[in-house]
């Protein structure tokens, strides 16, 4: 009709191999060309159909980039009601299921098609003709929404069928399937939403759910839909078996409809258990979401024999897995110290069941995660335990939120020793500075102090650790200088003997080289190496305490990460307390006076201070004239550059402009430090 033939032929041969590839990709994928080249086949297409408009049937791939947008969804009755199906629970109510269709059929056994219950959205698509002229969401099982143009943007669904093994296509077909998103496509999707600050999807359930019901079909295009066929509603006409469910379906995947691989047709209800285990079990390494496994008598006679109840039909049934995800509050939000110091946030839930087990704790990693999730305690969430994964919150309900609601501050002190905990630049952990002190890192700082390359104490493992610490025993490494042999043969798997080594062992590692003492005080970021090269630069533990950020830096290999952990390490008074401990234990190390000193104290090199507030025991004259003396300088106002703002009781507004300009703010105590090591000292805050 007015077309020229050769036009008409370039068209057909664009629009088989667009079809061929969506198959290859969608439904057997195997994709055959890059994305490019799919691309680029679709774009002559394009361009061939807006020069001769005739060629934009319906059934032409490019009405899979969606049309224009519409104001509301048409409703659509379909052509035979979507039924919803009776669930099961447990093992007793599969086994009943089977005996009520054993008896009501009067047989002896009963073969069943068995399938996943996709976590999806039940759609049905109408082919007329062969065509694909509608598609509708179930809504309530009679009258659905007319998601037409949506459903054809998806390229797993035929737009027309194809005659295969030369059977013919009904006249008239209702496809009924599931229209999902794959994990991997939803979790490229969040990923892609959170970059743009767009709206992240909790499941992929939601994010399907999403994508098909957008007025503009433009958006749905550019998500990718999968959809998997699992029977028919009407059909007119020849082209579909009628004795078995299981044929329905060969017969789908022979048009070319994507099926489900994991299909078995079993006998008796020990099959559908084992099935279901299975399915269970493949669960996590599937790429689709499933909330349990379909059950359906395999005879189509057989069926229609049983019939329906209300709404749902008796020769099929559900089985669900224990749901994944639940709703709950948070009572609360606790603080664990892991054994490398690593403060994790945990919420304490109103106790659920999800994922088949009793869930009262759900872990929310770091304090940019809540704040991501935008969580605050008394919040209603979603909870979800996947298999033996640590349940998570995967969701705040927002609109829930009780009026005495509390955000959550993560503690500047180690919950469990009392130590300052510290978040690194660039960093989204907080960490206990406790270090040896922390009772929580404390076995595993005494079995790092007692290793091999360390103090090397033979004899001290992880069980004897454990024993000892959990007893209150051994607190720090310095308590095991301590230990006697009667203590520790009443220790659990402790001969005498064995327990007079130990003693010797400990007693040995008394005289060391600073280097392995260095190392074995278990500084964050400071491994064998560093401790080296640390021992050969400062010479002494005293000098390379008082190091301030700058001079450590001056060691080879040591960058402002490093000397951070270092100047943090000794900076905690219970760090240096234990190091005293050590030392009157009798613990020694060769020591070099000739290495490079490190900074001297009482410089403070030109800083400006402010001072506001009334200090404790300094009065404002004094503590200006230590200022002064130490070099600084003590001006009346805050502005860019101040320095530091030294802040007693009742500050005044210089309090807030500090705030205001990021500058350090010191107390009495920290004035005073400050001046006994001058600036560039491990507390000196402007060296962060
Ligand atoms: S058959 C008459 N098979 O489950 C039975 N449904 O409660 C018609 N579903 O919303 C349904 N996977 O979307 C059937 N393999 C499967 C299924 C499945 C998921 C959903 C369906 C419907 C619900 C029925």
């Amino acid at each position: 009709m007015g077309l020229p033939d050769e036009i008409r032929q370039q068209a057909l041969a664009l629009r088989t191999a667009l079809e061929r590839h969506n198959e290859r990709y969608y439904v057997l994928d195997a994709p055959l060309v890059p994305d490019a080249e799919y691309d680029r086949l679709m774009r002559a297409l394009q361009d061939l159909e807006r020069r001769y408009p005739l060629l934009a049937t319906p059934d032409s791939p490019t009405q899979r980039v969606g049309a224009a947008p519409l104001a509301a969804f048409p409703r659509v009755t379909h052509g035979m009601p979507m039924l919803s199906l009776g669930n099961a629970f447990d093992t007793g109510e599969v086994e009943a299921f089977d005996r009520r269709v054993r008896q009501a059929l009067g047989v002896e056994s009963v073969a069943y098609a068995v399938e996943p219950k996709f976590d999806g959205l039940a759609v049905s698509l109408r082919y007329e003709g062969g065509v694909l002229v509608a598609g509708a969401t179930r809504g309530d099982g009679y009258v659905g929404e007319d998601v037409t143009p949506n459903l054809r943007t998806l390229r797993a669904i035929p737009l027309r069928l194809q005659a295969a093994d030369g059977i013919p296509i009904p006249a008239l077909l209702e496809v009924r399937g599931e229209v999902l998103m794959l994990r991997d496509d939803f979790d490229r999707l969040n990923r892609e939403q959170r970059e743009k600050g767009g709206k992240v999807f909790i499941n992929p359930r939601n994010a399907a759910a999403g994508a098909l019901r957008q007025l503009d079909s433009g958006v749905t295009a550019t998500r990718r839909l999968a959809f998997f066929a699992y029977g028919v509603g009407a059909s007119e006409g020849p082209g579909m078996p009628c004795d078995r469910h299981s044929s329905i379906l060969d017969r789908l995947a022979s048009l070319r409809f994507p099926v489900v691989q994991e299909r078995r047709v079993v006998t008796g209800a020990a099959a559908l258990l084992a099935y279901h285990r299975n399915m269970e079990e493949m669960r996590a390494i599937l790429p689709y979401d499933m909330d349990g496994t379909v059950y359906k008598v395999d005879d189509l006679a057989q069926q229609a024999a049983l019939g329906y109840v209300s709404r749902a039909p008796r020769f099929a049934l559900a089985h669900k897995f224990p749901a994944q995800e639940a709703a709950t509050r948070v009572l609360g939000i606790d603080v664990q110290v892991g054994r490398t110091g690593a403060l994790t946030p945990v919420a304490r839930l109103e106790p659920v069941f999800v994922g088949g087990v009793t869930v009262t704790n759900a872990t929310l990693h770091n304090e940019d995660e809540i704040r991501r999730k935008d969580l605050m305690i008394g919040d209603s969430v979603i909870v979800r335990r996947a298999g033996d994964v640590i349940p998570e919150v995967m969701a705040v309900q927002r609109e829930q939120r009780p009026a005495d609601a509390r955000p959550f501050a993560m503690p500047d002190h180690c919950p469990v020793c009392g130590a300052r905990a510290l978040r690194l630049p660039g960093e989204a952990v907080t960490r206990c500075s406790g270090g040896l002190y922390c009772p929580a890192q404390r076995k595993q700082a005494l079995l790092h102090y007692a290793s091999r390359r360390a103090m090397d104490i033979d004899g001290l493992g992880e069980r004897l650790v454990e024993q000892l610490v959990d007893q209150a025993i051994v607190r720090t490494p310095a308590d095991l200088y301590r230990l006697g042999v009667a203590a520790l043969a009443a220790l659990e798997r402790m001969a005498e003997k064995s327990a007079d080594n130990l003693v010797a062992a400990i007693g040995n590692s008394r005289r060391t080289t600073l280097a392995r003492f260095v190392y074995a005080l278990g500084i964050r970021n400071v491994g064998e190496a560093t401790a080296k090269a640390l021992a050969r630069h400062f010479g002494s533990l005293d000098r390379l305490a008082a190091a301030g950020r700058q001079a450590l830096q001056q060691v080879p290999d040591v960058g402002p990460v490093v000397a951070e952990s270092i100047a943090g390490f000794f900076a905690e008074p219970h760090n240096v307390e234990v190091i005293e401990q050590l030392r009157a234990a009798g613990v020694t190390w060769d020591e070099h006076p000739g290495a490079i000193p490190a900074d001297g104290p009482g410089g403070l090199g030109g800083r400006n201070f402010v001072l506001t507030g009334t200090l404790p025991t300094l009065v404002r004259e004094e503590a200006r004239e230590r200022i002064e003396a130490a070099g600084g300088r003590v001006v009346g106002s805050v502005s860019k550059k101040t320095d530091y703002l030294v802040a007693g009781a009742d500050p005044g507004g210089k309090y807030d402009r500090a705030i205001e300009l990021e500058i350090p703010i010191l107390d009495e105590a920290g004035l005073l430090q400050l001046l006994a090591r001058g600036c560039d000292s491990p507390d000196d805050p402007l060296h962060s």
